[in-house]
């Protein structure tokens, strides 16, 4: 038996056999240490095999539902309709959201005391929207892209929007028409938005008064990237804290940076051009007034 090995130790060299045993002995070591690795990692992925979706009550845990469980209790669907997010038609397999709703909290979200359901994503993200509008029918949370194995990368970060994700299947559902669209959802948290966002709200002001009407419009479609005081989203600045927005930008400047951001910037902040001038004044009102209110 000759086996060459290129060892510097000169005995090793002398002695073919025992070289070749040490060999063997490595490569036993070796493939007994990739058997473990394996069986760990075996062990991991039976954890983590169903993706689950926390529900939640003014921001308390009430259930943890997995989706093999989810698949038990609800109708599933499946969806095929053009996909503002991607730009293009897509086919999904699904539940109606409000059957997620029901199954979820039972008949407590269609209780008054609640007046929004906060969408929170993974990532952090938070997208708020009223109950009245999440009853209208349209709304799937989907967990299968029917056209992808896994899931067609989405938005210019390439991510998946997996385990869960909200669509609409109306035409004019959008997030532009203040329709919720979070990807990666991972909870649902019924709220009551004056306790859960009280320093977003402006208390003490009618409810058709232009300021509430463009608290509104901030909580329908701002709210989800930015804070007031504190409380919102993180993807763009506070408008009220340290200082109001109306402190150092004039009123101008503010509605062009609502109305058409691109225009001035390379930024995340999408284009509002269906804002009318009404609707920008409403806002404008909106931070002043809380501008005034802050203590
Ligand atoms: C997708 C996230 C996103 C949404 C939705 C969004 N914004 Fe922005 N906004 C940003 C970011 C990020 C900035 C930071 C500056 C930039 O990149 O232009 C910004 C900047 C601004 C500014 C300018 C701040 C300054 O001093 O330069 C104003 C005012 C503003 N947003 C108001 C709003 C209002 C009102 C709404 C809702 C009608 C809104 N934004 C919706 C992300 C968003």
């Amino acid at each position: 038996m000759t086996i060459s090995i290129n060892i510097r130790n000169k005995k090793f060299y002398k002695d073919p056999d025992k070289a070749a045993a040490s060999l063997l002995i490595l490569i036993a070591v070796i493939m007994v240490f990739l058997l473990v690795i394996n069986l760990l990692q075996g062990k991991d992925s039976n954890i983590s095999e169903y993706p689950s979706l926390k529900f939640l009550i003014s921001g308390e845990i009430v259930k943890d539902i997995d989706l093999e469980n989810l698949e038990e209790n609800i109708e599933t669907h499946k969806i095929k309709f053009y996909d503002p997010i991607y730009e293009k038609e897509k086919r999904y397999r699904g539940f109606e959201l409000k059957d997620v709703l029901q199954f979820g909290f039972g008949d407590e979200w269609k209780n008054s005391d609640y007046t929004d359901i906060a969408f929170e994503a993974l990532d952090g993200y938070v997208a708020v929207s009223s109950i009245s509008k999440l009853k209208e029918p349209g709304g799937y949370i989907v967990f299968s892209d029917l056209d992808f194995e896994q899931w067609e990368p989405i938005s210019i970060k390439e991510v998946t929007p997996g385990p869960f994700y909200l669509v609409w299947a109306g035409q004019d559902q959008t997030t532009k028409n203040e329709y919720p669209w979070p990807w990666q959802l991972s909870s649902i948290n019924l709220i009551k938005f004056e306790d859960q966002y009280s320093p977003v709200f402006p208390s003490g002001v009618s409810k058709n008064s232009s300021v509430y009407k463009g608290y509104e419009i901030f909580k329908g479609r701002c709210v989800r990237c930015h804070s007031m005081n504190g409380e919102g989203g993180k993807v763009g600045p506070d408008l009220n804290a340290p200082q109001s927005i109306v402190a150092y930008r004039n009123a101008y400047m503010i509605k062009e940076l609502i109305k058409h951001p691109s225009k001035y910037r390379y930024t995340q902040m999408p284009d509002h051009p269906d804002l009318s001038d009404k609707d920008l004044d409403n806002i404008l009102a909106y931070f002043n007034y809380m501008n005034e209110i802050r203590d």
